[in-house]
């Protein structure tokens, strides 16, 4: 089967994890071209590639449309600026190609619905990154939930508890913006909340907040906590945190039913902390999946479910329909803060 051509526009701090990504998955996949508005950190990721695969040639642009008109790409992965992830995927799904969306998959759902729409017109496939859907420790905790070993579900938790001091935000000024980034919640947190969300596997029917701006000088929030009922009755509890001192502490989801409680922690729920069940065959057998850093390794599973997508005809495992999900809860929260 010829190898699927893929392309990056957002060159920055994230892409090289695509990168990675691409190099990981080289027998069904190659980097035809990268895009950046600063020509330099294109070339960056070029010459991360090149390191792996000397002879291949990838082309840089600066100017994404012109790539588009240019290139034979299959998908293409979206790394800017989160604002600009609607604008530009519209602009690839009416060339033809496929996506893969950084997260969030866009700022307004409005966007994310054309975005849908349109892919499933076009018979396009979307996938977002949510990554920590593929640690293994959150694999064997959606096993476990599908096999009923919870029994009914009482509550989750998804806590986020991780510094990102002055200099991040000062770092690139699309940070901390409403319009671009938005805040604590919709940056780090939104991780948890679609694995909150993806777990407990019932709608969301009522949305309860409070945010603050405490530390950071940001227009969004650095601290966040929402409280979820869900239609079945449980309820979830989120809490979002850029502010921890003196380092980033835990990413951690806790799910608790009446046969069974399970603590995924570490620093990006990459570890089983807690693993109780009334089935006394059901173990904790994993091991804790080694991260340096708090995207973790899931990147490189996520081009692979998204390239069997594209090859077999199916849907990959976070769709843009899974990850409107986390949007809509967050955009929820803030139009609480607007009650009396
Ligand atoms: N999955 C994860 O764990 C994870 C982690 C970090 C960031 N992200 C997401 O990735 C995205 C990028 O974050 P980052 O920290 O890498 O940002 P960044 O600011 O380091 O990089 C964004 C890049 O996009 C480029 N860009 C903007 N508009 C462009 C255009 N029209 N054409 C080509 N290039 C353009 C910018 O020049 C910049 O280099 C954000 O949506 C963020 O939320 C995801």
């Amino acid at each position: 089967m010829q190898k699927l051509r893929c392309a990056i526009i957002g060159c920055g701090r994230i892409s090289y994890k695509h990168v990675e990504a691409i190099i990981n998955n080289s027998e069904e996949t190659e980097l035809t071209a990268v895009c950046d508005l600063i020509e330099e950190r294109a070339i960056a990721k070029k010459e991360q590639y090149n390191e792996k695969f000397p002879d291949a040639k990838v082309a840089v642009y600066t100017d994404y449309k012109e790539m588009l008109d240019r290139e034979n790409i299959d998908y293409v992965a979206i790394a800017t600026e989160s604002g600009y992830h609607g604008e530009i995927s519209v602009v690839c799904l009416n060339k033809g190609v496929n996506l893969i969306i950084e997260k969030p998959m866009a700022m307004t759902l409005e966007e994310i619905d054309i975005i849908n729409e349109l892919s499933d017109k076009k018979n396009l496939k979307v996938a977002v990154s949510h990554q920590n859907r593929f640690n293994p420790p959150i694999q064997k905790l959606r096993k476990a939930i599908d096999e009923g070993k919870f029994g009914n579900i009482i509550n989750g938790t998804a806590r986020i508890l991780w510094t990102r001091d002055q200099n991040y935000y000062d770092m690139a000024p699309w940070r901390g913006t409403k319009a671009l980034d938005g805040g604590t919640l919709m940056n780090q947190c939104i991780h948890n909340i679609d694995l909150l969300l993806w777990m407990m596997g019932s709608e969301v029917v009522s949305v309860k907040s409070e945010r603050g701006t405490f530390l950071r000088n940001i227009e969004m929030e650095d601290f966040g906590a929402i409280l979820l009922r869900f239609a079945n009755g449980s309820i979830g509890i989120i809490e979002g945190s850029a502010c921890v001192y003196p380092k980033n502490l835990e990413e951690t989801l806790s799910i608790f039913g009446e046969t069974g409680t399970a603590v995924i922690g570490g620093l990006a729920v990459n570890e089983i902390k807690t693993w109780n069940f009334k089935d006394e065959n059901e173990k904790a057998d994993i091991s804790k999946d080694e991260i340096d850093n708090v995207y973790g390794n899931g990147h490189t599973p996520l081009y692979k479910d998204f390239i069997d997508a594209v090859n077999n005809d199916t849907q990959p495992l976070v769709t843009g329909y899974e990850a409107r999900k986390p949007v809509e809860v967050i955009l929820k929260s803030y139009e609480d803060e607007k009650r009396p």
